[in-house]
């Protein structure tokens, strides 16, 4: 019998993290041994997982934000059946592919007027090499001005505008020159800016790293001062677009802000299929394909294949037809009111910070002293270590899957799928208040996982 895909799923699965360990990842195989994030995934659908053992868990996670419109949209999962049954020629490479048009022409539809140019490739980092590319050519200058904490991709002309010392470090020199401004430091962005040859200006509206969200004004003087410095404003929709905070776009929320470039990638195929989106303007774009021979100057193999452009197209109509960014903000607003209605009784929650289902929840040090002890071991240990106090309990006490939003950082990011109901929320809501109650009782058992985790990251330095 020819083995079938459900077959080989089924039949590797007890082994998985052992060939895993083996042949792929043993450093992150080990990891989710030690946090016991080692489930046996066997089936997924809209915002849930189901496990071995037939438990259904809430994900708030998304598959690092694949999945805006959750696990096997009917319409999605159909317009791939469609595809692959229909036999069409896809890549037959000197071509001009229907779908791929279909789909830029959806893209620009929902962008502002005189973003008309898509370049499409396969994921987020590779649209960022795109945008590096394209606006050193229009502009022919050379310098990257970037954000602290940014996250942009991890090839090494993303990691040039990385704003985290811990994915970039072992890599230097990257490219350069790429100047890093803190987050809302005016006076660095002027001098950035002032030190002359800039090329673009590179942001995400909301900060995948922390949820940090930058203010109006800040991002209104970096378009300011492309603007005066020939320099092009690129803004990274990669996590955020696509409904995620209430608005299709992001940047939307910022009045009057006007990219010269937009990223997307992630939701953009549903999950499917990897994907990932360049837009521009077309005088840009002109001067990277600036003659017939030109033509291929910029271009990857995988980019317009029909299943992701397929997927695309479905994707967008099911954003549009389901409404669903107004649902992420209605129930992003239901969640951060749960969330700061907690607040007072919950000392270690600092901030909440949220637009549509985009979410940071804060830790910070508490005010009572036996809290305050336990906070200062844990930080003494790791940096990174509080935050699994809030994750672990919420994935094995209550089946929410969440994660910790970045290095050396005490904020726990929600990013569920966009059509979660008022009753994902609630769940969500009771699972965090009783992993609030836990965390806040101390001594306890949240506590005694923390001792046997910081013993696992001590052992690990030796
Ligand atoms: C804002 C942003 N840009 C770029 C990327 C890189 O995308 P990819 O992992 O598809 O290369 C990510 C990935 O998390 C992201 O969040």
């Amino acid at each position: 019998m020819e083995p079938s895909v459900p077959g080989i799923f089924e039949e590797t699965r007890p082994r998985a993290l052992e060939l895993y360990r083996e042949h792929v990842g043993p450093m992150w195989a080990k990891m989710l041994r030690t946090i016991g994030f080692d489930r046996q995934w066997v089936r997924g659908e809209g915002p849930y997982l189901w496990d071995a053992d037939g438990l259904k868990y809430l994900d708030f996670m998304s598959g690092w934000g694949v999945f805006n419109f959750g696990r096997g949209h009917p319409v999605i999962r159909q317009a791939l059946v469609d595809t692959l049954e229909a036999g069409l020629p896809n890549w037959a490479a000197f071509d001009t592919p229907p779908l791929a048009a279909a789909l830029a022409e959806e893209l620009t539809r929902l962008l502002p007027e005189g973003l008309e140019r898509v370049y499409f490739c396969n994921s987020g980092a590779e649209a960022t090499e795109a945008a590096i590319k394209f606006a050193r050519a229009a502009t022919g200058k050379q310098g990257m001005i970037h954000l602290g904490r940014a996250f942009h991709g991890l090839t090494t002309g993303a990691l040039a505008v990385n704003g985290d010392l811990a994915f970039r470090d072992g890599f230097e020199p990257l490219l350069s020159p790429a100047v890093r401004v803190e987050l809302n430091d005016y006076d660095g962005l002027e001098r950035a800016f002032s030190a002359g040859d800039i090329a673009l200006f590179i942001f995400e509206p909301i900060q995948g790293k922390g949820v940090y969200i930058p203010e109006d004004a800040f991002l209104r003087r970096a378009a300011e001062l492309c603007r005066e410095h020939g320099a092009l404003l690129v803004c990274d929709e990669v996590q955020t677009g696509l409904g995620r905070t209430g608005r299709t776009f992001a940047f939307e929320w910022v009045e009057g802000l006007e990219p010269d470039i937009v990223l997307i990638a992630k939701a953009l195929s549903g999950g499917y299929v990897p994907v990932g989106a360049m837009v521009t303007r077309r005088a840009i774009h002109d001067r990277m394909y600036t003659s017939m021979d030109q033509g291929m100057r910029h271009t990857c193999t995988f980019g317009m294949g029909d299943l992701a452009m397929a997927a695309g197209l479905a994707s967008l109509r099911v954003l549009e037809e389901e409404h669903l960014a107004a649902n992420a903000g209605r129930i992003g607003g239901i969640i951060r009111e749960g969330l700061e209605r907690m607040m007072p009784r919950f000392e270690f929650i600092t901030e909440v910070r949220q637009r549509g289902l985009m979410i940071g929840i804060e830790f910070g040090e508490p005010r009572s002293i036996a809290l305050r002890g336990a906070w200062a071991t844990t930080h003494r240990i790791s940096p990174d270590l509080f935050p699994q106090a809030v994750v672990i309990p919420l994935l094995d006490d209550h089946r929410i899957l969440t994660q910790v939003a970045g290095h050396h950082m005490d904020v726990v990011k929600l990013l569920p799928p966009l059509n979660i109901t008022e009753a994902d929320a609630e769940w969500f809501l009771a699972g965090f208040e009783r992993t609030m109650e836990a965390l806040h009782s101390f001594p306890g058992p949240v506590w005694e996982l923390m001792k046997k985790l910081g013993k696992h990251a001590v052992a690990a330095r030796r």
